[in-house]
C-alpha cells in the first residue's frame, strides 16, 4: 500500500516495464518504505502500528519529496519517516457567540493517547504532559525542543507549553479567534495565519488553508510542508544558510475572523477533517 501510493505520482506506464527510470523510482520508494518497516512495524498485540500514519497520502508524499529523478539516494542518509502527525492530540476549537462572546480552547492529551494508561472505570486517558518539562539541559522532547533550568521538573511546577489558544482584539473590538495543535509547531501556525490575514490580506480561510512553515531554533532547520516554499525562494534561502526540510501537515489550525461589516467568517483546516459552522 504505502509503497504503492508511493509511485502512483509518476507515469511508470510510459517509462515502461524494468526501465531506467521505472526501476530507479521502485528501488527509491522501496529504499524509504523499508527504512520505516525497519522502524515502525511489529505484532500489533505488542506494538502500536500506526497503520493509518504510514498509509497516509500526505505522509508517503513528503517520504518521496527527496526522491531525485537523476540521482540515487544514499541508503544510509534515509531513516524512517516521522509520524507525528499520528501521535499529536490535541484539540482545539475557537467559538463566538451571538452576544459576541469569544472563546479559544486548546486541550491536550500531549503524546498520543497520552500516557496509554485509563484510570480503572473512568473511561478517560491520563496524559504524558511530563514531557513538557526539560528532562535534562539540552535534550529534546518529543516535539524536538528544549529547555534547561527554567523548565526543569520540581514539586507542584507547572510544565511549559507551547499551546497558544489566541483572541485578538483590536482597538476594543473582537478581531480573531485562533489556536491550533501540532506542539512545538503551535506557535509559529498561530504566527503565520495572523500575518496571513494582517499582512497578506487573506480571508480566514485562505490564512488557514496557506501551506506552513516552521523553525524552533533547534533542530536548526527551516521546515516546510511540501512546495510550501516554491525553488527559487528555497535556492535563495539555502544560499542565505538555511537547511530546509520538507514534511507532513504542520499544524490544525481552526479560526474566526470578525470582518469589517461585523459578520463573521471561519477558517477550518482542511489538514484535518474540521468545520466552520454558522449559526
Ligand atoms: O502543551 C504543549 O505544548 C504540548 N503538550 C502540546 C502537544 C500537542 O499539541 C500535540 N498535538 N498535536
Amino acid at each position: 500500500m504505502q509503497l504503492l501510493t508511493s509511485v502512483e505520482p509518476y507515469p511508470i506506464a510510459a517509462w515502461g516495464w524494468n526501465s531506467t527510470k521505472t526501476i530507479h523510482l521502485m528501488t527509491e520508494a522501496e529504499r524509504r518504505v523499508y527504512a520505516d518497516r525497519a522502524a515502525h512495524l511489529g505484532d500489533p498485540d505488542f506494538f502500536n502500528v500506526q497503520t493509518e500514519a504510514l498509509t497516509d497520502s500526505s505522509y508517503i508524499a513528503s517520504r518521496m519529496s527527496t526522491f531525485d529523478m537523476n540521482k540515487a539516494t544514499a541508503s544510509t542518509s534515509i531513516k524512517e519517516g516521522s509520524l507525528t502527525g499520528e501521535s499529536e492530540q490535541t484539540t482545539h476549537f475557537s467559538i463566538i457567540d451571538k452576544e459576541g462572546n469569544a472563546v479559544s480552547v486548546t486541550t491536550t492529551l500531549n503524546g498520543s493517547y497520552g500516557s496509554k494508561v485509563i484510570v480503572d472505570g473512568s473511561g478517560f486517558l491520563l496524559n504524558n504532559e511530563m514531557d513538557d518539562f526539560s528532562a535534562k539541559p539540552g535534550t529534546p522532547n518529543m516535539y524536538g525542543v528544549i529547555g534547561g533550568e527554567a523548565n526543569k521538573i520540581l514539586p507542584h511546577k507547572r510544565m511549559l507549553s507551547s499551546m497558544t489558544p489566541t483572541i485578538i482584539v483590536q482597538n476594543g473590538k473582537l478581531f480573531m479567534v485562533v489556536g491550533t495543535p501540532g506542539g512545538s509547531t503551535i506557535i509559529t501556525s498561530v504566527f503565520q495565519t495572523i500575518l496571513n490575514v494582517l499582512d497578506h490580506n487573506m480571508t480566514m480561510q485562505e490564512a488557514v488553508t496557506a501551506k506552513r512553515v516552521h523553525s524552533q531554533w533547534f533542530p536548526d532547520m527551516l521546515f516546510q510542508e511540501i512546495n510550501a516554499i516554491n525553488k527559487t525562494d528555497s535556492i535563495a534561502l539555502i544560499t542565505l544558510g538555511h537547511t530546509i526540510s520538507s514534511r507532513g501537515g504542520i499544524g490544525r489550525v481552526d479560526a474566526i475572523l470578525v470582518r469589517k461589516d461585523g459578520k463573521l467568517e471561519g477558517g477550518a483546516d482542511p489538514r484535518g477533517d474540521d468545520t466552520a459552522e454558522g449559526y
